[in-house]
């Protein structure tokens, strides 16, 4: 009877959830005033509104307008004066909605402007009924930088393109766009003094496509692409018309090879270059000579010049230091400056550029490695390569924009690799964007402030046109409005869920491709008798759900899902979402291979690095054998550390075969496996070494290491395997620490 009635309740509840219930972001405060506003056929618009953010309303509303005075509700505006030192106040606003009129108060035309994005959404909802009821909202962003990046290197897009993902970003009110203008594989940006970055550096020869370990190339040219001034101000002005900041990067001192292609004379050694066409980190990069720094500050020149923002992003990530190493005018530097090292350098090249940047009136942001050899004293830092380099930064008085890969990283997997088309890697579903917290718990309350906001970024990679822009930031970019205006309640992530899958309604209206991965089934293994058991899951009516085991696509006749799956043999589980007799999600499929290890309890001495963590040391045994096409969920990755794993059979047990996998993709900085002792136990103290691989066997293996070690018995299987180290010369990302990416240990 109990459930019965919660049932009932539910039902009540999803009939009345009103328009104030399904903004996104959620507003701070909704006060329900009592009275309902009728939507006017023409709603009149009162004297001295803001001129441009109210024709934009205009243009989005739906509305029709009159004019002011006749009887017709009225749209009224106050700006209030802003107390001195209440920046902070900037974009908030006040919309009230009373029987007779809709009135917003606030101190900015930004602050306007959010409130008009409100007023938009509750008259798209109300777009039937045509009445609001009556209500007042009060609404203030908590992150002062609430950022978008896209990647126009590793593919363009059209100006029509950025002005319509701009408009994204205005409809959920993020108010920071940042440009990624310049990589190795293309120069998008005109610059007047230097043609040939745009003659030559725009194009390249052809494109990596498919998944990276493929190594396949389209053979087809492509560009020259780049946007010319003209229309960098044509782009910089829609969004300054929607109170967006663009932000612009142009990378220094690595990513730099479609620079050095237009001009060579600017790296350590002679060149020729030529813009990449597969993806990843490249050698050459910019040396640090006088010629090369004359030439970059001629370009910031004219980047200044175009745009207005107060930070310029100067790059800073993933600048490998083999060709600084053997440059004699580098190592000269080092001794000249008395700098440690190559680091040291790159501090130096940062710093440079910082009080050239510092004497034009503008202020430096870079990516987390700028912290590389001390930190240039006024830059700010974009942390990505988790949240340190944010606690660094905030911790000396630096503001920090956090965007660490794990949840902010929209060139991620969002559903089953399986599932879903090519992307980088990676797996940061919706509610995995929807549960971050952006200030860490590590600062206190004056070193908080220090952390100025949070940013999602696309890299283009595998992102060809713009629908599948559209496909990796929808609905993602829902979830990080709502974090960085501070509303987001982790623990209610379903009742976001809901008020997302409104959204979708809105985005059919407008055509945009977003994803439908939360539709999705997804598939959870847990532990179980005799091996593991596989639990499926969907945001929608779990009785939906059919799946098989003969590896035919389920139908709306295949077995109905009720609960997890015992898995205790090999075998593939296919499994749909099922509405109105319909398939409504795609099919997901997953093979499982079960050996003596699949299931049982598993040790780590070191955990794998935040960004490729998944489901924990578990990963390695739950009967999935990682994708090396796919990097999201599978795999486990460890940077610069060895695995070291204990598997705790149960009970004395026969093998004579234990294997695992271990990935190469140079490019991603992921390198084989250098070596691997298998031991065996019967009390989890004394080992036994049964078996070893050394580097050439795992490459003859291609990663996929099977080492037969003969009749063994024991309880405990120990497993070591060793990371390839620092990257050796020669290699992407020489001289950093390796990724060693593993899965599926097992013995047979
Ligand atoms: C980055 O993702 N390399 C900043
Ligand atoms: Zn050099």
């Amino acid at each position: 009877m109990k459930k019965f009635l919660s049932i009932m309740a539910l039902a009540f509840l999803s009939l009345n959830a009103s328009a104030q219930d399904q903004l996104i972001p959620k507003p701070v405060s909704i006060k329900i005033t009592g009275g309902t506003f009728k939507i006017p056929g023409n709603l009149s618009l009162a004297p001295g509104l803001p001129v441009k953010e109210t024709e934009y309303f205009k243009q989005k509303s739906g509305l029709s307008f009159g004019e002011s005075g006749k009887t017709e509700a009225q749209l009224t505006y106050i700006k209030l004066k802003q107390p001195a030192g209440a920046e902070a106040l900037n974009e908030s606003y006040t919309l009230e909605i009373t029987p007779d009129r809709i009135h917003i108060i606030s101190y900015t035309d930004q602050g306007y402007f959010w409130a008009l994005q409100t007023l938009i959404q509750l008259l798209e909802e109300h777009k039937a009924d045509k009445t609001i009821p009556a209500m007042k909202i009060q609404d203030q962003p908590k992150l002062a930088w609430r950022g978008m990046h896209l990647d126009v290197c590793r593919h363009f897009f059209t100006v029509d393109e950025v002005k319509q993902y701009i408009d994204y970003l205005a409809m959920y009110k993020l108010n920071t766009f940042h440009w990624h203008l310049t990589d190795d594989q293309g120069w998008r940006i005109e610059i007047k003094k230097y043609p040939k970055l745009t003659q030559i550096g725009s194009k390249r020869k052809e494109s990596m496509i498919g998944a990276y370990v493929d190594n396949t190339f389209d053979g087809k040219p492509y560009g020259p692409y780049f946007y010319t001034q003209e229309q960098v101000r044509e782009v910089v002005q829609y969004a300054t018309d929607r109170h967006i900041t663009v932000v612009p990067e142009i990378e220094m001192p690595g990513h730099a090879l479609a620079a050095l292609s237009a001009y060579p004379e600017l790296a350590c050694t002679k060149g020729p270059f030529e813009p990449a066409t597969k993806w990843g980190v490249f050698d050459d990069v910019f040396c640090p000579k006088e010629e090369t720094f004359t030439f970059l500050e001629n370009v910031l020149d004219e980047v200044i010049k175009l745009f207005p923002s107060a930070y310029i992003h100067i790059g800073g990530d993933e600048c490998p230091k083999t060709r600084w190493k053997e440059c004699a005018h580098c190592q000269e530097l080092i001794k000249k400056y008395n700098l440690k090292d190559e680091h040291g350098l790159q501090s130096y090249f940062i710093q440079r550029i910082e009080k050239y940047v510092n004497s034009k009136g503008r202020k430096i942001i870079g990516w987390d490695e700028i912290l590389e050899g001390g930190l240039a004293p006024n830059a700010a830092v974009m942390s990505w390569t988790g949240v340190n380099g944010g606690i660094e930064a905030a911790k000396t008085k630096h503001f920090a924009v956090m965007t660490p890969g794990a949840y902010c990283y929209f060139d991620h997997y969002q559903g089953d690799p399986q599932a879903e088309p090519n992307a980088f890697g990676g797996y940061t579903p919706l509610d995995k964007v929807y549960s971050y917290h952006p200030i860490p718990e590590e600062l206190n309350a004056e070193q908080a402030r220090y952390i100025m906001g949070v940013q999602a970024n696309l890299w283009t990679e595998y992102i060809t046109d713009f629908r599948q822009v559209q496909y990796m930031i929808f609905p993602r970019i829902m979830a990080l409005s709502e974090v960085a205006w501070g509303t987001s309640q982790p623990e209610k992530y379903k009742e976001f869920e809901g008020r997302v899958i409104h959204q979708f309604e809105k985005l059919d209206r407008m055509h945009v491709n977003y994803a439908k991965s939360i539709y999705n089934i997804s598939g959870k293994v847990i532990p179980a008798a005799g091996g593991v058991a596989y639990e499926l899951s969907t945001s929608q009516n779990p009785s939906g759900i059919r799946y098989t085991l003969n590896g035919k696509n389920p139908t709306i006749q295949s077995m109905t899902y009720e609960k997890a799956i015992p898995v205790s043999a090999s075998s593939t589980i296919q499994s749909a979402y099922f509405e109105n007799g319909q398939l409504k999600s795609a099919v997901s499929s997953q093979q499982f291979t079960v050996s003596k290890t699949t299931g049982k309890t598993i040790t780590l001495e070191q955990q794998p690095s935040e960004n490729y963590a998944f489901g924990g040391a578990f990963t390695l045994v739950d009967g999935i054998i990682g994708n090396p096409r796919q990097l999201g969920k599978t795999w486990l990755g460890f940077q610069g550390k060895d695995v070291v794993a204990t598997i705790d059979l149960g009970k004395n047990t026969d093998f004579t075969e234990v294997y695992f996998n271990t990935l190469d993709n140079k490019g991603s900085w992921i390198h084989l496996a250098k070596s691997a002792q298998v031991y065996a136990s019967d009390d989890n103290s004394h080992f036994k070494l049964i078996g070893e691989a050394n580097k050439d066997d795992i490459l003859k293996a291609g990663g996929k290491m099977k080492l037969k070690v003969g009749q063994q018995m024991g309880r405990y299987l120990k497993i070591r395997i060793e990371n390839a180290g620092i990257i050796p010369a020669g290699n992407p990302g020489a001289d950093s620490k390796a990724w060693l990416f593993v899965d599926e240990i097992g013995a047979l």
